[in-house]
C-alpha cells in the first residue's frame, strides 16, 4: 500500500490518504494537548503505546460484536484503518465518578456507578465540544435515530468487553471517549482510537493513574504511567 497526501492533521495523529480510496494511514503523534488545545506538551513514546494499545483493543472488540475501522498496523506508530465519515460525536461512559463529571454534579471522584452512564458531546472546537442529548444530536442532524441507537448500543458493549478486560489486566476503566464512524454503504463502526489519551485507567491496588490526567494535572511520570499500562496490557495478553 503507498501512503498518499496528508488528508487531516489533529491534535494527536495525522492521518493519510492511501493508493486505496477505501483505506487510509493513522500516523499517532506524541503531541498531548488538554482542556480544547489550551495546554500543549509532548508525551515521549506516547504515540507508539496509543497505536499498538488501540489496535490490540479493537482486534479484541471486533472478535467480540464490535465492528472497528482496525485493518493492519504496518510499524510502530502506523495503522491501515477503513476509510469512514466521522460522526460529530463524542460518546462517554463512565464506571466511576472522575473529571468532568465530578467538577459538574460537585462530588467526589473515584464513586463507583451502580450502572455506567453515557453523555455525548457535540465535536466542536469552536463552541468547545458541548454536551448534548441524543434527540439535540438527531435534531441537529448529526446522526439519525437508527444510528444513535446503534452508537449507544456498541458503546456499552465496549464499556462491558473493555472494564472486564482492563480488570484482568489489574486496572480499573473510570470512563472513556469513543467515536464512531460510517463506510460508505452507511455501516457504522468504531473508530479514531481507544488509550490512555482517551481513557482513564487505574491501577486496582494502588488507585494510581496510569492514563491522561497526568498531564492534564501536571501529577509527573506521564510517560512511566503510559508505559505501565502498557505494560499490564501485555502481560496479560501473554498470559491469556
Ligand atoms: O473530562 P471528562 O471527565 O469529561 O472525560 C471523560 C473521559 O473522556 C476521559 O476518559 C477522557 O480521557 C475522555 N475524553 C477524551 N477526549 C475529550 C474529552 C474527554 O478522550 N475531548
Amino acid at each position: 500500500m503507498e501512503k498518499r497526501k496528508l488528508m487531516y492533521e489533529g491534535k494527536a495523529k495525522k492521518v493519510f490518504e492511501t493508493d486505496n480510496l477505501e483505506l487510509l494511514i493513522v500516523s499517532y503523534k506524541d503531541d498531548a494537548t488538554a482542556f480544547n488545545g489550551l495546554k500543549k506538551g509532548s508525551i515521549s513514546g506516547k504515540g507508539i503505546i496509543n497505536n499498538k494499545m488501540s489496535n490490540l483493543l479493537m482486534q479484541r472488540l471486533e472478535k467480540n460484536g464490535v465492528p472497528t475501522h482496525f485493518v493492519e498496523e504496518i510499524n510502530d506508530r502506523e495503522t491501515v484503518v477503513k476509510k469512514v465519515t466521522i460522526l460529530p460525536l463524542e460518546i462517554i461512559i463512565r464506571n466511576i465518578s472522575a473529571g468532568s463529571f465530578s467538577k459538574r454534579y460537585g462530588v467526589e471522584e473515584g464513586i463507583t456507578f451502580e450502572t455506567p452512564t453515557i453523555e455525548f458531546s457535540y465535536k466542536n472546537d469552536e463552541l468547545g465540544d458541548p454536551l448534548l442529548n441524543s434527540y439535540h444530536a438527531i435534531a441537529l442532524g448529526l446522526c439519525s435515530k437508527e444510528e444513535i441507537k446503534i452508537v449507544k448500543k456498541y458503546a456499552f458493549a465496549v464499556n462491558k468487553y473493555l472494564k472486564a478486560f482492563w480488570a484482568s489486566c489489574g486496572v480499573i476503566l473510570v470512563d472513556f471517549k469513543i467515536e464512531f464512524g460510517k463506510l460508505s454503504d452507511g455501516t457504522i463502526i468504531l473508530a479514531d482510537e481507544i488509550s490512555p489519551d482517551t481513557c482513564r485507567l487505574w491501577d486496582s491496588k494502588t488507585k494510581e493513574k496510569l492514563d491522561k490526567d497526568r498531564f492534564r494535572r501536571d501529577l509527573g511520570g506521564t510517560e512511566e504511567a503510559y508505559a505501565e499500562v502498557m505494560k499490564k496490557l501485555c502481560g496479560h495478553i501473554r498470559e491469556d
